[in-house]
């Protein structure tokens, strides 16, 4: 292993380079040596100028997430940058790549900090429910002033360096390397020609505008949003801070909040989704196999998902062929391409010329043979399998030898049109739950004869499209589906008992869920639901309990917000719904058919019925082997199913409500319902061996 930190001095100039890949991150050995090295550079009498830069792709992208909830390990960051910050020698940060979190606050210890172009520089901490805890609080503000300070620290979003210079954030952006522009600086200090401030004597340059600054504060609490979220409103408090108090009571005020802030379960929620993320996304296939190359794709189908798909495609650089059955279908397709594309541009998303670079590279045909070419073709033609069975028999024959074949499907057997195809191994599922260009994540299914490398490109794939990618086995509805049926099939059960609508989707977003299961359903239409329930009539079990409150509304023309009524009213035609009393009289008409009493039903209740459905139903997903692990769920609710990101997603939410209880909870609630709510297998094996779910997170 190469040293973490080498230190070379040369004319007075010491040069500290980090050297951690891939992305520098400030982990506990680095930090170890990162002091010993400054300390010696400052205990040096030759040494007159520090440079700090960083080997690699970048500048330190923040603390070693590796660390994340774990005992904290001396020296710690803050101390790190109280050292440089002190330093009575200048110190230079040299800075590229991404210049995040802790790795930021260390830059800001620095008396100077040029940046190479492409830097970006940004505190995200906010995301994962703390705040920048090694002085960026005090710093930040002091350097840029309070109102663009905020803005970075409460919004965790990164800025270019060339924003930075125009904030005052950095001090130059610099051609021909960051190092190098440091060097030249150093030099140029030494002989004389230019000036090279310390921290310490720049902090002190100028009285800060107290009014703006304090203005700045309020308007930013006025702006405060979910309550539930304490790290916006403690970030605020220390740059109020920053201004009010001296400043070494300023960092110890911020340290205080750091560390209320870190023990919250909501920061322990976000650090999950934030690693469960990157675990979704990391394959752990033998030997890591690469992902087939993608340059041209074929898209079958140019109804509403298959023109979201080939926007998709066209967005991340790929050239499209879209196939469909005749001209005229084939027209509709491309002007539904088109009308995506001038949404696009009219949300800003995309320039007028991007769109025209990317219609360049749309094409269509009506014939298979024009996919002969592509490296990747995906189906999007309607579930019916008898159309899709008979789309893979054509691919299998005309695709290119290790082109990728996918479906978008969401109901039909992976393996049954794998088989179809004749070639298994080229085919893969590639699941958006929700629209295309609305929707984070993609679920990448995974057949029983799909080849790795196949696998690997569905997950390369999702990164080039910016979406988060997690892997499903094959089954009906896959993950999100799954989970989120039995979440509605849960409400249903409640809907019938005594609850209302309303009821039910205020508790749910009190929950934290920006919409409840009513308002979702009503936004996306209630007919595809009823068709989907039309067709597997048949292979319902009579025994399990069914309500047909949904069939009900369909029946009666309330298709939601389109038809202007669903389960709720829409006088203007959309917006916000109202209570419909013919609603409630259908679900007491249904109620009554049944001989149910209504009884009070409270949120506590739909909240509890709510959790315990989904997590049970991602117990089974688990050991049915359609989840790889628990953290896999969490993230498609959360990226795909408005599950809130700082309650972890439902498996995360079961271990902090504790197995115990929602075990418990099932086992009451399957008295009433045995099929539906018996608990998994999965439950009784964690309780008895004293495991949680994160327990199973090790992938
Ligand atoms: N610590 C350890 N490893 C990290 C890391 C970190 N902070 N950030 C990224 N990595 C690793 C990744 O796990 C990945 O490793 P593998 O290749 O072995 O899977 C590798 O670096 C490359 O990462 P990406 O695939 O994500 O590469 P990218 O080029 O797409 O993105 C990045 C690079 C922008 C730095 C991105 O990785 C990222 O956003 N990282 C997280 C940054 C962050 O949020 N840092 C913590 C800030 S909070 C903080 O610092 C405050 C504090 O003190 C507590």
């Amino acid at each position: 292993m190469t040293e973490q930190v080498r230190t070379a001095i040369n004319e007075g100039i010491a040069t500290i380079t980090l050297d951690n890949p891939p992305v520098n991150a400030l982990g506990a050995a680095l930090r170890g040596a990162f002091m010993a090295a400054f300390e010696a550079a400052m205990a040096d009498p030759s040494v007159r100028v520090v440079i700090l830069a960083a080997a690699g792709r970048t500048w330190p992208a923040g603390a070693d997430i590796g660390e994340f909830g774990r005992p904290p390990v001396a020296p710690q960051l803050p101390e790190l940058c109280a050292a440089v910050a002190r330093s009575a020698k200048p110190v230079i940060a040299a800075l590229h790549g991404t210049v995040l979190g802790g790795g930021l606050e260390l830059a800001l210890a620095a008396g100077v900090r040029l940046a190479e172009p492409g830097t970006t520089l940004g505190l995200p901490e906010v995301s994962l429910g703390i705040l920048p805890g090694a002085g960026g609080t005090q710093r930040l503000p002091r350097l840029i002033g309070a109102k663009p300070a905020l803005g970075l620290m409460l919004s965790g979003l990164p800025i270019a360096a060339e924003r930075a210079l125009d904030l005052g954030l950095i001090d130059a952006v610099s051609e021909g390397g960051a190092a190098t522009a440091a060097e030249g600086l150093a030099r140029a200090y030494l002989a004389g020609t230019a000036e090279l401030p310390t921290a310490a004597e720049r902090a002190g340059g100028r009285a800060p505008d107290a009014e703006g600054w304090l203005s700045a504060v309020a308007a930013a609490r006025a702006g405060l949003g979910n309550p539930r979220l304490p790290a916006p409103g403690r970030i605020i408090d220390c740059v109020e801070a920053a201004l009010l108090l001296p400043e070494d009571e300023g960092f110890v005020f911020e340290g205080a909040a750091f560390a209320e802030l870190v023990a919250t379960p909501e920061a322990a929620a976000l650090r999950h989704a934030f690693l469960a993320e990157r675990r979704a996304m990391r394959q752990n296939d033998p030997g890591r196999v690469a992902a087939r190359e993608i340059h041209r794709a074929g898209v079958v189908g140019g109804g509403p998902l298959g023109a979201g798909i080939a926007v998709a495609l066209l967005g991340a650089g790929l050239s499209v062929t879209l196939v469909e059955r005749d001209q005229t279908a084939l027209a509709a397709g491309l002007a539904r391409v088109a009308t995506l594309h001038e949404r696009a541009v009219e949300k800003g998303r995309l320039t007028p010329e991007a769109r025209e670079a990317e219609w360049a590279r749309i094409s269509g045909a009506t014939d298979f043979g024009a996919l002969a070419t592509a490296d990747l073709i995906v189906e999007a033609v309607p579930e019916d399998e008898a159309l899709k069975t008979q789309v893979f028999a054509d691919l299998g024959r005309v695709a290119k030898r290790k082109a990728v074949l996918a479906t978008a499907t969401s109901h039909v057997d992976l393996n049954r049109l794998a088989a179809a195809s004749s070639r298994p191994e080229d085919v893969i599922g590639l699941h958006v739950l929700g629209p295309v260009q609305g929707t984070k994540l993609l679920e990448v299914v995974v057949g029983a004869g799909t080849a790795p490398e196949v696998t690997a490109t569905g997950f390369a794939l999702a990164k080039r499209l910016g979406k988060i990618a997690v892997r499903s086995g094959v089954c009906d509805g896959f993950i999100g589906n799954r989970v989120l049926n039995a979440w509605r099939t849960a409400m249903d059960f409640l809907l019938e008992d005594g609850a209302t609508p309303c009821e039910i989707d205020r508790a749910m977003r009190e929950f934290g869920f920006p919409l409840g299961p009513y308002q979702g359903l009503d936004i996306a239409g209630l007919d595809l639901g009823w068709a989907r329930r039309k067709r597997l009539s048949l292979r319902r079990d009579p025994a399990r309990r069914y309500v047909a409150i949904g069939d009900r509304l369909c029946e009666a023309g309330r298709f939601g917000q389109k038809a202007g009524k669903g389960y709720y009213l829409y006088p203007e035609g959309g917006g916000k719904g109202v209570e419909d009393p013919e609603v409630l009289a259908l679900i007491a008409a249904e109620r009554q058919a049944k001989g149910l009493v209504a009884r009070k039903v409270g949120a506590e209740e739909i909240r509890r019925r709510a959790l315990a459905a989904m997590a049970n139903e991602g117990a089974r997903l688990l050991e049915e082997g359609i989840a790889r692990c628990p953290s896999d769920i969490d993230v498609v609710m959360l990226a795909g199913g408005g599950f809130p990101r700082w309650r972890g997603g439902p498996m995360m939410a079961a271990d902090q409500a504790g197995l115990l209880v929602i075990r418990n909870d099932l086992r009451d609630f399957a008295r009433e319902e045995d099929a539906f709510w018996r608990p998994a297998v999965i439950w009784d094996e964690l309780i008895k061996n004293g495991l949680a779910f994160a327990d199973l997170n090790r992938i």
